[in-house]
C-alpha cells in the first residue's frame, strides 16, 4: 500500500518520539513491501515562533492532502504560565481537530502483563484491564463560545452538543463493542448538566439498535472512582470531550505510564494518530521520553487502513520491548542507559529480523553482550 503521511511532530518531546514511530513504520514498509512517504510540517509553539500562528495554512493544506497524520505533542511552558497569551500552541491542535472534523478520539487502555507491578495501583486491581475509550473531540466546552468580561472579572465557556454529534460517535463506540466484550458505558453528569441529559437520551436510543451490546451509564465522578477501583469492569467507555480528556489521563496510571497510551482521532474524511501525553518540556532532548505511545499510535494508523498484520507486528515488538525491559526510565527508573531512540531501534530491528525472535536477552539486543 502507498500512504502519504503528514508528520506534525510539534513541540517538546514530540519530535523525538515521533521519530521512533517513523522508524517502526519504515520497518513495516520494508518487511511488508509498502510505500510510506513522510511529509513534515510545523504545528504548535514552534509554528508560532516561525509564523505567528500555531496552525499555519500550509500545514492544514498538507494534512488535507495526505492519507493520514502522525502527530507528536504540543505545548510550551512560556504559554502555560501566561494566562494573557493571545495565541497558544494548543489552539493549533484544537483547530486541526475541528477543521478536519476529527470527532472521535479513540484511546485504548491496557494493563500489560509484564508491567503489572509498574502501576501505582495494585496488580490484582488492574490485571485484565482492556478499555477502549471513545472521547468526543470536536464539541462541548472546548469549542463553545468563550467570554471574558471587560473588567476581566467574569468568564464563561459554553458547553453545547447537538444530537448528530452524539449519534455519530455513539455508533462508532457500539460498533467497536460488537467486536470486543460487548459492553458500552456512557459517562456523563446527567444529574446536573442539560447537555449530559441530551447525551443520555440520544445514546439510550442508539443502544436499542445494538441489542447484543449491554449498555450502562455512570456519572463522571463515580466513573473516575470506578476507573481505579474496578478498571477491568469497563469495555468501551463513551464520553464527551472534557470528561474524556480528564478520564484518559487518569486511566493512564493503570498501564504504569502515560508514555504508553496511544490514540486515533478519526472523522468521516481524515484521521490523525497521536500519543495522549503532552510535550513534557523538562525531558526535551534528554532521550528519556517514552516513545511507545507514539509507536503504538503508528500501529493504530495501520489498523485504520486495515493493515492488521502490520499493526500486530508493531504491537508484538512493543510487547517484546516491555518483556525484555528495553524501556525508558518512566517504566524502570534503573534503566538510565536506555534512551528514547534505543527503544525505537529495538522495535525497528525486531520487526525487521523475525528470525531473532527467539532471542530473549536484553543485552544481546542492545549490543552489550559479552560473548567472546
Ligand atoms: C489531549 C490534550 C489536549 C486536549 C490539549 C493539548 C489541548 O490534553 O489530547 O488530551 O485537551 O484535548
Ligand atoms: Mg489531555
Amino acid at each position: 500500500m502507498k500512504l502519504n503521511i503528514a508528520v506534525l511532530s510539534g513541540d517538546g518531546i514530540g519530535p523525538e518520539v515521533t521519530q521512533q514511530a517513523i522508524k517502526a513504520l519504515n520497518a513495516v514498509a520494508v518487511e511488508c513491501n509498502h510505500q510510506f512517504y513522510f511529509k513534515p510540517a510545523e504545528v504548535g509553539a514552534i509554528a508560532i515562533d516561525r509564523t505567528g500562528t500555531p496552525l499555519p495554512e500550509s500545514t492544514l493544506a498538507l494534512c488535507k492532502d495526505t492519507d493520514a497524520i502522525l502527530f507528536g505533542s504540543i505545548g510550551h511552558p512560556k504559554y502555560d504560565n501566561d494566562p494573557k497569551a493571545k495565541v497558544r500552541p494548543e489552539q493549533g491542535l484544537l483547530a486541526l481537530r475541528k477543521s478536519l472534523g476529527l470527532y472521535a478520539n479513540i484511546r485504548p487502555v491496557k494493563a500489560y502483563e509484564t508491567l503489572l507491578d509498574q502501576s501505582p495501583l495494585k496488580r490484582e486491581i488492574i490485571s485484565g484491564t482492556d478499555i477502549l475509550m471513545f472521547r468526543e473531540l470536536t464539541g462541548g466546552i472546548y469549542f463553545g463560545q468563550k467570554e471574558l468580561s471587560e473588567d476581566g472579572n467574569s468568564a464563561s465557556d459554553l458547553c453545547v452538543y447537538h444530537k448528530h454529534e452524539i449519534e455519530r460517535i455513539a455508533h462508532l463506540a457500539f460498533k467497536a463493542a460488537q467486536n470486543r466484550r460487548k459492553k458500552v458505558t456512557l459517562v456523563d453528569k446527567a444529574n446536573v448538566l442539560e447537555s449530559s441529559r441530551l447525551w443520555r437520551r440520544v445514546v439510550q436510543e442508539i443502544a436499542l439498535d445494538y441489542p447484543e451490546v449491554s449498555f450502562d451509564v455512570l456519572f463522571v465522578d463515580n466513573a473516575a472512582m470506578q476507573l481505579i477501583l474496578n478498571p477491568s469492569d469497563f469495555d468501551v467507555l463513551l464520553t464527551e470531550n472534557m470528561f474524556g480528556d480528564i478520564l484518559s489521563d487518569e486511566a493512564s496510571v493503570i498501564g504504569g505510564s502515560i508514555g504508553l497510551l496511544a490514540s486515533a482521532s478519526v472523522g468521516d474524511q481524515y484521521a490523525l494518530f497521536e500519543p495522549i501525553h503532552g510535550s513534557y518540556p523538562q525531558a526535551t532532548g534528554k532521550g528519556i521520553a517514552n516513545p511507545i505511545a507514539s509507536i503504538l499510535s503508528a500501529a493504530m494508523l495501520l489498523q485504520h487502513f486495515d493493515l492488521h498484520t502490520e499493526a500486530q507486528m508493531i504491537e508484538e515488538a512493543v510487547e517484546k520491548a516491555l518483556e525484555l525491559d528495553i524501556v525508558t526510565p518512566d517504566l524502570n527508573p534503573s534503566n538510565t542507559g536506555i534512551t528514547t531512540s534505543m527503544v525505537g531501534d529495538f522495535i525497528y530491528d525486531y520487526i525487521l529480523h523475525p528470525e531473532d525472535r527467539h532471542l530473549n536477552s536484553k543485552h544481546v539486543y542492545l549490543g552489550q553482550s559479552t560473548i567472546i
